[in-house]
């Protein structure tokens, strides 16, 4: 059966999320038998495109993805991040949302930001458009991509901003690159489920990047566990396909009409 939001929020104290990333069908596919949530993120700027930020990533390139994850999913939710300065006001923010979810028949859109987007969350959830929060580490704004969470200061912004999102209506909150007391403190204060990413096995739920965690992607940081070698299997099953047509072994008849 199809996961709805009430579901996910459920979950709270109960069972925890399991949520990653799917750009495409063919993996959305994969995931959806795995997942409670399945997140088409900006990331695919830095992940597929070679961005040096996701602030690069367009409307109509979220869109296009999101098409072709939809067509893969059955069961999980479906989260579309709202890319960056398309919601830089609450009339940009629902004209946007309204057309991701028309066209991408996405569940629920995410947006980065605490108090600063109060008006933004609370203008989208009054009509009735599902929205994930995504505090800590802002790859859309913050210009370092250090974790959060060492001076007080930011553990309050952190903290409050958490309670402001949970009264403006959103369902669930990414927790990204915080702090294990303080993933912990949020988790525990606030009435909706949060989903961490770099944030210890205090949230809620996790998700990651799959190009991470297959090894699809090349990069090596602290928070990813990478639970196979998907380079190395695509270059195996690559070398022997280059030697069979090399040396006339592929294809054979029965490939052929
Ligand atoms: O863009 C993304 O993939 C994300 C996750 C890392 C949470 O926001």
């Amino acid at each position: 059966m199809k996961k709805q939001i009430l579901d996910i929020i459920k979950k709270k104290n109960k069972s925890k999320i399991v949520s990653l990333t799917a750009y495409s069908k063919n993996i959305a596919s994969i995931l959806d038998n795995f997942c409670d949530i399945i997140l088409v993120g900006d990331s695919l700027g830095s992940v597929l495109y070679n961005y040096k930020s996701t602030r690069q990533v367009s409307l109509k390139t979220m869109i296009e993805h999101s098409k072709s994850v939809r067509m893969g999913i059955k069961k999980s939710l479906m989260v579309v991040d709202m890319p960056h300065n398309t919601y830089r006001n609450s009339k940009e923010a629902l004209k946007n949302a309204k057309k991701i979810i028309s066209i991408t028949k996405c569940d629920a859109v995410k947006l980065e930001g605490g108090k600063k987007i109060y008006n933004i969350v609370q203008a989208l959830t009054k009509n009735k458009i599902p929205v994930m929060g995504h505090l800590g580490l802002l790859p859309q704004s913050d210009k370092t991509f250090k974790y959060k969470g060492k001076k007080s200061s930011e553990r309050n912004k952190i903290l409050n901003d958490a309670k402001l999102l949970e009264s403006a209506g959103v369902f669930s909150i990414v927790l990204e690159c915080v702090e294990t007391t303080l993933a912990k403190k949020v988790t525990s204060q606030i009435n909706i489920p949060t989903i961490g990413i770099g944030a210890s096995n205090n949230c809620d739920g996790q998700i990651l990047v799959l190009d991470d965690l297959i090894g699809l992607n090349p990069i090596d940081v602290r928070f990813v566990k990478k639970y196979s070698n998907i380079r190395k299997e695509i270059k195996k099953a690559v070398f022997n396909y280059s030697q069979d047509v090399r040396q006339k072994k592929f294809p054979l008849k029965k490939h052929s009409y």
